[in-house]
């Protein structure tokens, strides 16, 4: 008996990659595992992009739309955006490759809330689903799959697709086998009934995920790591930012908004997000809760010391030294880790319910707390808008955190007028930069503008800001929020035809 692969069909389905990426044909769209650089096929997208490749040489257009749960990794949107495979692509990504070939208008990119993706797919909203790329750790005698280091929208592709091709790593930690919650209970409106999760450790689905066996075109064997995540060690103004946050949730907490405990925390990805978690482990916290997307190396030191009791989230996204640390502790971490389907991770109803803490990273914020966290200069997308608003409109707390300046200050990461609205200002209520907090919960927006360039601007931008506002209050066409309608995107525009938002002195 294979070790893996334990049904004798899937067994007989074995095939090279480059045979299985043969199967999909141009046009076609294929959904592909993958969730935040964790839990993607290695080995098909590489043979397809050769094919590809091979068929632009011989004057052939080959391009496919492409599914997936969220960011991937070089092995998969790299090499596809480099073969220029891709008519479409969606949601989130974090791919450099991809990211220009994007912002230079060769394919197009759908930019959509996590949670959505799969009720979309559900409801015939993207077409039919062609083909289905999953990685797993193992196929079960019964055929049944073992999820892998992601869950993301596998469930729906493997559902929703007319054929699957299935990747099984043995690289993969098989200990994972039982962590995962895939929950078959959604229905379409108007059947669907509650989702019955009351705490983030609750259990409502199974460990594995189905698959009609007949709907198996091909399995390829693998054994290669995920995209190993890095982060840079905290600088100083994510330290800073960290700081403003625990002293903020200390202050919470002292008012009686918060216990100790405080509430399930959904932490972003990008480097502040990373930092925060490593102030929380510094903030003498004790068995708090993630209702989350992804366990991150530094999500797994804070279940390990006790400051994170559990976490629900759809993906690891972990170092060697992670999947090292993982692997030797496995039973320890079983009892405080889940992954659920990204349906589920990021659920609206689930996420209001248990009144999450949303802490996410943004690019700017203006005077009144519009939040964008996807387009430099309104324009160019840097990858997407992932789950932030899924915890942001639906957040017991919903925070936005950066910088107060990027580029060596020739940025303002507070504006006049956001480029690009991700998150409205009913959607935001405190906003940190290493200058401070803006608690903007019970501020109209005239309070709320002086309050975020008081306390959230970079003192080099403040000036400018303030006269910026005093002369709206004074010219406005509106005095509810008021604005210069043909200044408020000067900024912008001064910084993409001079690379610096500052005016020449
Ligand atoms: N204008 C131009 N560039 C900006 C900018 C601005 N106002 N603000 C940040 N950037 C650039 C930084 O300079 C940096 O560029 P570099 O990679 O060339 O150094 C990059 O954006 C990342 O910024 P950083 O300050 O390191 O923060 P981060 O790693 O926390 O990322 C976001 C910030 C907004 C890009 C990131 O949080 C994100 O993608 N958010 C959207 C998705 C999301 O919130 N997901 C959470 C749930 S999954």
């Amino acid at each position: 008996m294979h070790e893996r692969i334990r049904h004798e069909g899937m067994l007989q389905k074995r095939m090279s990659a480059g045979e299985a990426a043969a199967l999909i044909r141009p046009g076609m769209t294929v959904a592909m595992s993958g969730f935040t650089g964790a839990g993607y096929p290695k080995a098909v997208p590489e043979a397809l992009a050769a094919q590809m490749e091979a068929a632009h040489a011989a004057g052939e257009d080959f391009k496919i739309k492409v599914l997936t749960g969220a960011s991937t990794a070089p092995e998969l949107d790299g090499v596809l955006a480099r073969a220029d495979g891709m008519e479409l692509r969606l949601p989130y990504m974090s791919d450099p490759a991809l990211r220009k070939r994007i912002n230079d208008g060769e394919l197009d990119y759908m930019d959509i809330h996590l949670s959505h993706v799969a009720q979309h797919t559900w409801f015939g909203f993207y077409g039919d689903v062609d083909v289905a790329v999953v990685e797993v750790v193992g196929i079960l005698e019964d055929g049944r799959l073992i999820p892998s280091s992601s869950v993301g929208n596998n469930k729906t592709w493997l559902d929703m697709a007319g054929k699957v091709i299935l990747e099984v790593n043995s690289r993969q930690p098989a200990a994972m086998e039982g962590m995962h919650d895939v929950y078959y209970g959604t229905a379409l409106p108007p059947n669907r009934k509650p989702v019955p999760i009351l705490t983030p450790s609750d259990r409502i689905g199974e460990p594995y995920l189905r698959v009609d066996p007949e709907k198996v075109v091909a399995v390829i064997e693998t054994d290669a790591p995920d995209r190993l995540s890095g982060f840079s060690a905290p600088d100083e103004a994510s330290k800073a930012i960290a700081g403003h946050l625990l002293e903020f949730l200390d202050h919470e907490i002292r008012r009686g908004r918060l216990t100790d405990r405080l509430l399930p925390l959904q932490s972003g990805v990008g480097n502040i997000a990373n930092a925060v978690l490593a102030g929380l482990a510094e903030g003498g916290y004790k068995g708090l809760t993630a209702y989350t997307e992804v366990i991150q190396d530094g999500m797994l030191h804070l279940i390990k010391d006790g400051t994170i009791g559990f976490a629900s989230a759809t993906s690891f996204s972990l170092s060697e030294a992670g999947v090292e640390e993982f692997t030797e502790n496995v039973d320890y971490y079983r009892e405080r880790i889940l992954l659920r389907t990204q349906e589920i991770s990021n659920h609206p109803e689930v996420v209001r319910r248990l009144g999450c803490i949303a802490l996410n990273g943004m690019i700017e914020a203006d005077i009144y707390g519009n939040v964008n966290s996807t387009h430099v200069a309104g324009t160019s997308v840097m990858n997407g808008i992932g789950g932030s608003g899924d915890f942001a409109r639906n957040g017991f707390l919903s925070v936005f955190m950066s910088p107060s300046v990027a580029k060596g200050g020739r940025i303002s990461a507070i504006v006049p007028m956001a480029s690009h609205v991700d998150h409205t200002e009913h959607d935001t209520m405190v906003l940190v930069t290493e200058q401070g907090i803006a608690d903007l919960r019970g501020l109209a927006p005239k309070q709320r503008a002086r309050t975020i360039i008081a306390n959230c601007a970079h003192p080099s931008y403040r000036p400018a800001l303030t006269d910026y506002f005093d002369r709206a209050l004074r010219d406005s066409y509106g005095k509810h929020t008021p604005h210069l309608l043909g200044e408020a995107l000067s900024w912008h525009e001064r910084f993409v035809q001079t690379g610096d938002m500052r005016p020449a002195s």
